[in-house]
């Protein structure tokens, strides 16, 4: 049930775990449609379990996982694109298809999620538009420089106007320059209106662009304020 609509995703008392081993104890927090949160802790600390476990990749064993009203707990693995379909997922290593133009990897998922054919081509143009790809649509991944592969992938994940943006260290493989305009075009995405929560060891841009900060440490996750870091 949806007990707040301003709230996307509502975490409580979670534990994460791989098989044998507890990660993260007791994590509680919410997010709110259309803020920006970064997700920062040491190398192990346990964010891309985390987000793994938000995007249902990692199964939840105790505790309480809300995405946008779904109890992801009580999801059926039927069920479970359709919950997807709410969140883009972004990684640092971008699973482009490597043998399809960008244009084609776009079109792939969306017939993967049903889209009707003859919407598919405008949607291509808008979606490449808002990542400043729109001259390279028929490019492949090996003709494009990390950074617009990046866009790409970004673009990607906006196929289905997601509620909220998952993205796990998405400048992790870039220069710092390309790091920063990777950066700002999440910043713009989030100004029209999608939540975002940005696993990310970029100290220097979330010192620049400052936001909401989660910080995963000895298995726990708490808020602080970019002054501690
Ligand atoms: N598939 C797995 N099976 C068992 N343990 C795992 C698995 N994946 C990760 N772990 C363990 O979970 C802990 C958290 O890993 P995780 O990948 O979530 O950290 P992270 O904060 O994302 O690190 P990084 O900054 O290096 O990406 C680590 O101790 C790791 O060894
Ligand atoms: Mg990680």
């Amino acid at each position: 049930m949806k007990n707040d609509i301003n709230t996307v995703i509502d975490i409580k008392d979670a534990s994460i775990f791989h098989r044998y081993s507890t990660i993260l104890n007791n994590v509680n927090f919410k997010i709110n449609k259309g803020e920006f949160v970064y997700l920062i802790g040491k190398t192990g600390s346990g964010k891309s379990s985390l987000l793994k476990t938000i995007y249902g990749d990692l199964a939840l064993k105790m505790g309480s996982i809300n995405v946008d009203g779904n109890e992801i707990k009580n999801i059926k693995k039927s069920e479970l694109p359709f919950v997807r379909r709410k969140l883009g997922i972004i990684f640092q290593d971008f699973q482009l298809f490597q043998d399809r133009s960008i244009a084609e990897n776009l079109i792939f998922v969306m017939k993967a999620t049903g889209w009707k054919k003859n919407k598919m081509n405008d949607n291509v143009f808008k979606l490449l538009s808002k990542v400043g790809l729109e001259d390279k649509a028929n490019r492949y991944p090996y003709q494009l420089s990390g950074g617009e592969q990046q866009r790409a992938v970004i673009a990607r994940a906006l196929i289905n106007n997601p509620i909220i943006l998952i993205a796990d260290e998405p400048t992790g493989n870039l220069d710092p320059k390309v790091s920063e305009n990777i950066f700002k075009l999440f910043l713009e995405i989030n100004k029209k209106g999608t939540t975002i929560l940005m696993a990310t060891h970029n100290y220097e841009l979330i010192k620049k662009f400052n936001k909401r900060i989660l910080n995963c440490t000895e298995g726990r996750v708490e808020e602080i304020s970019v002054n501690y870091i």
